[in-house]
């Protein structure tokens, strides 16, 4: 059974030139890249697709990163791609919980610059798609 998942190359991953590496990581592992563009986002998007952290302590930070440059969003494809690309990613925090070996284990020290995004379940998966690419 096929799935797609939303994955970001977030602004500082694509600013270290970092989106080849990610990508490769995907394709390797046996997934597929569905659609992805290279943009820069307004508060709205960001908004809406971080709404379920709105309120949090790093929610301003958070939309301002995100919104800070250009970030490569792409819909990725293939079995458990959801699961498949989190352990891609590596835990949230890239030194406490990321691994090496892993994107944020491999490449990251701060949370908050944690390089990629990649949806967390199924119902997320669906939201962030229709908001990201509405014509897929
Ligand atoms: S939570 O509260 O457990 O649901 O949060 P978490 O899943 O760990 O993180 C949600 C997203 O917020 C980002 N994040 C932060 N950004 C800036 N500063 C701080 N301190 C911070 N903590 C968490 C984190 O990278 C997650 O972003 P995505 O894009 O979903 O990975």
């Amino acid at each position: 059974m096929s799935e797609r998942t939303l994955v970001l190359v977030k602004p500082d991953g694509v600013q270290r030139k970092l989106v080849g590496e990610v990508l490769s990581r995907i394709e390797r592992k046996g997934l597929s890249l569905v659609a992805a563009e290279l943009r820069t986002i307004d508060d709205e998007l960001a908004a809406q697709h971080y709404a379920e952290h709105d309120g949090k302590p790093f929610f301003n930070d958070l939309l301002e990163f995100i919104t800070s440059g250009p970030l490569l969003a792409a819909v990725v494809e293939g079995p458990r791609a959801i699961a498949a690309f989190r352990q891609l990613a590596g835990g949230t925090d890239p030194v406490e919980k990321a691994t090496p070996g892993t994107i944020r284990g491999d490449f990251g020290l701060e949370t908050q610059f944690n390089l990629v995004h990649g949806s967390d379940s199924a119902e997320s998966a669906a939201r962030e798609i229709k908001l990201w690419f509405p014509a897929l």
